[in-house]
């Protein structure tokens, strides 16, 4: 059984994420600023589950002290961290972009980079010692090409996979793996927040998605942990250093090609 930390996993994919492990029977310390919602998945799970399966620490992912403490706590309280999941993630700032203060620029690509920066570098010294681990970061189809959300978000998805790419170079001869998975529009509270400024508005959210989603299905937060928890587990032992996107085939550039086939 595997030991688990999910940075933002109170709410959507993240909480896909733990919920993919508590069933699984493993160990997972769900962090995050939502404290409330948190617990609630905490209960949540355990009611499914065994209760001590899943705990809950809060943990700003933008606080360096803070993700020290989320990796610390989980390695003397539940054991070896098998999996840690660099997740946590917002929108941020939106809009044209002579109208973005540093400011603005600043905390998202705080909250959307130099997190998962913190989170893989605590992984990795707590990993490589003993020469096994598996990291995996939550960007986005942003992350991959250009046009497909904000300016600062797209910039800060795109550093996520060059980081992935990177670090999976340095730390593949000690054993460790490191690798993302890039959500299209997946139903969850972000995406619910973005379309109705509600993100407990799931259904909405599904609705919206579906309809514009080829298939007329919507990528889940489910799909996109189950994508998430196959990189961190022993059947992706030789996938390091990839990106892979989990969108229904929705943003692929051969959607433009529909023309030809129809
Ligand atoms: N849902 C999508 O369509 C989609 C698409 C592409 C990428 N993503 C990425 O997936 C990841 C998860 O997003 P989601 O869709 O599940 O959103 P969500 O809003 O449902 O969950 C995100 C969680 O992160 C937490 N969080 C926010 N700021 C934090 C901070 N400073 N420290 C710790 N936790 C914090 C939130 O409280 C929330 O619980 C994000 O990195 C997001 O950019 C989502």
């Amino acid at each position: 059984m595997s030991v688990v930390l999910v940075t933002g996993g109170a709410r959507g994919i993240g909480a896909a994420i733990a919920g993919r492990h508590v069933a699984a029977g493993d160990t997972v310390l769900v962090t995050d600023v939502d404290d409330d919602a948190g617990k609630r998945l905490g209960e949540q799970l355990a009611a499914e589950a065994r209760p001590d399966l899943v705990h809950y620490l809060h943990c700003d992912v933008t606080a360096e002290d803070e993700v020290r403490a989320a990796v610390a706590h989980a390695e003397q309280h539940l054991g070896p961290l098998d999996v840690v999941y660099a997740n946590a993630g917002v929108v941020g700032v939106t809009g044209r972009i002579e109208t973005h203060s540093l400011k603005e620029w600043r905390r998202t690509t705080d909250l959307l980079l130099t997190s998962v920066f913190l989170t893989v570098r605590e992984a990795v010294a707590v990993m490589r010692p003993r020469g096994r681990g598996a990291i995996v970061c939550t960007a986005s189809v942003a992350g991959v090409r250009g046009g497909l959300g904000p300016h600062a978000y797209t910039a800060a998805k795109h550093g996520v996979v060059g980081l992935v790419e990177s670090v999976a170079v340095e730390v593949a001869r000690y054993g460790l793996r490191i690798n993302a998975v890039a959500p299209g529009g997946a139903v969850s509270s972000l995406t619910a927040g973005l379309m109705t400024g509600d993100g407990d508005d799931l259904q909405v959210a599904y609705d919206r998605l579906a309809a514009t989603s080829a298939s007329g299905v919507p990528t889940t937060s489910e799909d996109v942990a189950d994508a998430a928890v196959f990189l961190g587990g022993p059947s992706s032992a030789r996938i390091n250093g990839t990106t892979l996107v989990v969108d229904g085939g929705d943003y692929v550039p051969s959607q433009r090609g529909l023309s030809y086939y129809e």
